[in-house]
């Protein structure tokens, strides 16, 4: 059986990529759709988790970011740069050494997961710790991106949202056709958007009959939309979404109206409680801010908003391992044991 060859060439007829164009690829996308056995239970759905997380470098944004890197190669950049809140800048440095170009990033001083700094500083990224938050963060790249010879990738870069589209064919590929409700966490707004477009274009070609209600769900110490107006000063423990001005704001309304969904809110307490049922009761192990999709979830049919028997899909968007402070924090201490059976044994309470 050959290789998935990433999203690039597999989906190659519905991308903007020219016939001759050789893709900077990791092979991302082709990720596991998982059905969700508990959260079936507790919704009485048939729910299912797209799990980004086990993309090259542990998010969604590998999908955007091969179509970014492969168009600013052909273009000749010599250098890209992005802001972040830690994932779209893991991405960007890795897939800047398989091109072979100088990577910037801006982050928000303090408010990134280890993990994904740390991959940053592995792929050589050139990183500038930003006084201020994410939103400051991509002004300031937007600015540093017109007046000098480097491009911008973020997802305000339209082939970005191309690239993430392809998540939503798969889904189709996988079910048959499209889910009733996708459900999947919002922060800059440009996933939703993606998603959107790769149903709309499914449904309009013929391989969905249908389109999926599209249920986005922000923290609520970062829900502008929900709000609607900008915060200035967005709190969560979800940093992937601490986000206070979504660039595609627009995009993900018109996302919600026209798929007859809607944008709400959960707290952290929410989705941190989804994040430790996500990996006690399904096995899956993801960041915070991808929990905020199941914590919505769980909020919605705990309101009665769920009708039974739906196919729901919730993408969980990152890894686990790239913030596991979560994980480690208020888990009991590990058990010190000598190397002995018996005394390991009843330590396991097997005796
Ligand atoms: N989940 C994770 C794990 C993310 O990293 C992000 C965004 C989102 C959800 C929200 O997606 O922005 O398209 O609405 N992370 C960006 C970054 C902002 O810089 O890595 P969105």
């Amino acid at each position: 059986r050959p290789q998935w060859r990433g999203i690039i060439e597999e989906y190659r007829d519905r991308l903007p990529v020219a016939p001759g164009t050789a893709p900077v690829t990791l092979r991302e996308g082709g990720t596991p759709l998982v059905p969700a056995q508990k959260l079936s239970e507790l919704t009485g759905c048939d729910v299912h988790l797209k799990v980004e997380g086990a993309n090259p470098t542990g998010s969604f944004k590998d999908r955007g970011m091969t179509m970014a890197i492969t168009r600013a190669k052909e273009e000749g950049a010599q250098a890209v740069i992005c802001a972040s809140t830690g994932n779209t800048s893991a991405s960007a440095a890795a897939y800047a050494v398989r091109a072979g170009m100088v990577c910037a990033v801006l982050v928000p001083q303090g408010k990134i997961a280890l993990g994904k700094m740390g991959q940053a500083l592995v792929h050589g990224a050139k990183i500038l710790q930003v006084d201020g938050n994410f939103d400051d963060c991509l002004e300031l790249a937007r600015g540093l991106s017109d007046k000098y010879p480097v491009a911008l990738v973020n997802s305000v870069n339209p082939v970005r949202i191309e690239g993430q589209k392809t998540a939503a064919f798969e889904i189709v590929d996988m079910l048959g056709d499209a889910p009733d409700i996708h459900v999947l966490p919002v922060g800059n707004a440009g996933n939703i958007t993606a998603y959107w477009k790769g149903y709309r274009e499914y449904h309009q070609d013929g391989p969905a009959a249908r389109t999926p209600r599209m249920w986005g769900y922000q923290a609520s110490g970062a829900a502008p939309i929900v709000r609607g107006e900008a915060v200035k000063e967005p709190s969560t423990i979800a940093t992937a979404i601490r986000i206070g001005n979504p660039a595609s704001w627009t995009l993900a309304e018109q996302a919600r109206d026209e798929s007859g969904g809607f944008i709400d809110a959960v707290t952290d307490r929410q989705i941190l409680r989804a994040y430790r049922l996500l990996a006690a009761q399904e096995g899956v192990f993801v960041e915070p801010a991808s929990a905020a999709s199941v914590a919505g979830l769980l909020q919605a049919a705990e309101q009665g908003r769920v009708d039974t028997g739906q196919r729901i899909v919730c993408t969980v968007t990152g890894n686990g391992l790239k913030d596991p402070d979560w994980a480690v924090a208020g888990a009991p201490q590990p058990i010190v044991v000598p190397v002995d059976a018996d005394a390991a044994a009843e330590r396991l309470g097997l005796v």
